[in-house]
């Protein structure tokens, strides 16, 4: 699912899950799984098989994720099979993700996305806003508690 987010643009030439997770920039949304505070939620079909992802992950300033805001704000990775995509999954994973983590005491998730990935609609719609903006990706939280 790491591997299907970094290739959400299928206009790009393909990053190979060894590609992925030979890069840390990318690797470490996953190395060691799970760190302390890592919470996952997978989707699986009828059958068994997992079609999606969404996962928290706290970061440092010293090693930040491209979503990076603060030590206490996890960012958040989705991914969905392409053939299970525009089905409801990835919005089902958004939410459960946010229940989780209000659960788990976190009051904000961060992401980053690139501003052309459709996704950023569905983020949007699921209530996070845009704190700041590079050249080409947006950084984008969500608040789920109110503490
Ligand atoms: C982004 C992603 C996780 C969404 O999951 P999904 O199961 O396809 O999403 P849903 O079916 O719940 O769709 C929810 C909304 O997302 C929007 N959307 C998401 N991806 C879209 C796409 N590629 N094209 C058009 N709309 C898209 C739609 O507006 C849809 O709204 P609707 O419910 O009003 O139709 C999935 O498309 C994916 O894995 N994409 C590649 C990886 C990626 O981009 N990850 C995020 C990196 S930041």
């Amino acid at each position: 699912m790491l591997v299907a987010a970094v290739n959400w643009d299928p206009a790009r030439e393909v990053v190979s899950r060894d590609q992925a997770l030979g890069d840390r920039r990318i690797a470490h949304y996953l190395e060691g799984w799970p760190w302390q505070g890592d919470l996952g939620v997978v989707a699986v079909e009828p059958g068994g098989g997992v079609i999606g992802a969404v996962w928290l992950r706290l970061f440092s300033a010293d090693d930040p994720g491209y979503g990076f805001v603060a030590a206490d704000i996890p960012e958040l990775s989705l991914g969905v099979v392409p053939s299970w995509r525009g089905k409801g999954v990835g919005r089902a994973l958004l939410t459960e993700m946010a229940r989780r983590a209000e659960e788990s005491d976190f009051t904000r998730i961060s992401l980053s996305v690139e501003r052309a990935n459709p996704a950023r609609r569905l983020y949007a719609d699921e209530g996070f806003t845009t704190v700041e903006s590079g050249p080409d990706s947006d950084t984008m939280i969500k608040i789920v508690s109110g503490r």
